[in-house]
């Protein structure tokens, strides 16, 4: 059963989504502006065009994957240059966030150390402080970011091995893979969060908005932030 919301253009809170954000159109809250899911779709995408074509240069058991894109060769040509684009869309991603993801003191306390992140998983939290994004997703943020700054430098030696002495060569190696598997792992399950952990959840990044229920549930501060309910309660 899909409860996905056709992306009609004349729809009034698809239209509000195009440049507005933390906006209440009806029954729908404009989470991500159309600016925010374009930026977010070429990260996604690069970083998959990275994932396919750098595995199978990685590892023969992944060959396979090279013939999406002509062969071996036509891979290790690809994969720097949509490395760099990967890079680049973080960067942009990374500018446009930054100002909703610093983590709040009592966001370190719980999830770094206070066992925020299995309450979590285990559907156990019911935190009405919850601002647009929780801890873990501001964790998630600084992670990949990170990560996108690691593989970058990792790669850009790989790409000039002649220019680094053996040793860095042989770290560099061993920063981009372990970096890419983490990755690939944080990503894996940042899709099952966004898809069938949390129904309703996606429609953020398509059609921008989530339902005003969504809202209460996940992120309850930031839905009496955007829709006064606080102020008007107080
Ligand atoms: C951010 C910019 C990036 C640059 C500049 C870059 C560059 C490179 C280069 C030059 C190589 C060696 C290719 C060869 O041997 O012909 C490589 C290998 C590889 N890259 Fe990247 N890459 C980047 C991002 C990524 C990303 C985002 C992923 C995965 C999501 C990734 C996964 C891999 C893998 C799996 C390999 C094979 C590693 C090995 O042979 O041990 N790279 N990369």
């Amino acid at each position: 059963m899909s409860t996905a919301r056709p992306i009609r253009p004349t729809d009034a809170a698809v239209i509000a989504a195009q440049s507005q954000e933390d906006v209440v159109v009806g029954n729908e809250i404009v989470r991500h502006n159309r600016a925010s899911r374009l930026i977010h779709w070429a990260a996604a995408i690069t970083f998959f065009v990275c994932l396919f074509t750098g595995m199978p240069i990685w590892a023969p058991v992944f060959g396979w994957m090279a013939h999406l894109f002509g062969g071996l060769s036509v891979c290790r040509v690809i994969h720097p240059w949509a490395g760099l684009a990967f890079f680049a869309a973080s960067i942009v991603m990374f500018v446009q966030w930054l100002g909703d993801m610093r983590l709040e003191p009592s966001e370190r306390k719980e999830w770094l150390t206070g066992g925020r992140a299995m309450q979590y998983l285990r559907y156990e939290t019911d935190d009405a402080n919850v601002g647009k994004y929780n801890g873990g997703q501001k964790l998630q943020f600084w992670l990949v970011s990170l990560a996108a700054l690691g593989l970058l430098l990792s790669g850009l030696m790989m790409w000039f091995p002649s220019a680094f002495p053996r040793l860095l060569m042989e770290l560099a190696y061993l920063v981009h893979d372990l970096t890419f598997i983490l990755f690939a792992m944080l990503i894996v399950f940042h899709i099952y969060l966004g898809t069938v952990a949390e129904p309703g959840t996606f429609g953020s990044m398509t059609r921008g908005t989530v339902t005003r229920a969504w809202a209460r549930l996940h992120h309850p501060r930031w839905y009496r932030e955007v829709t006064g309910e606080e102020s008007r309660r107080s």
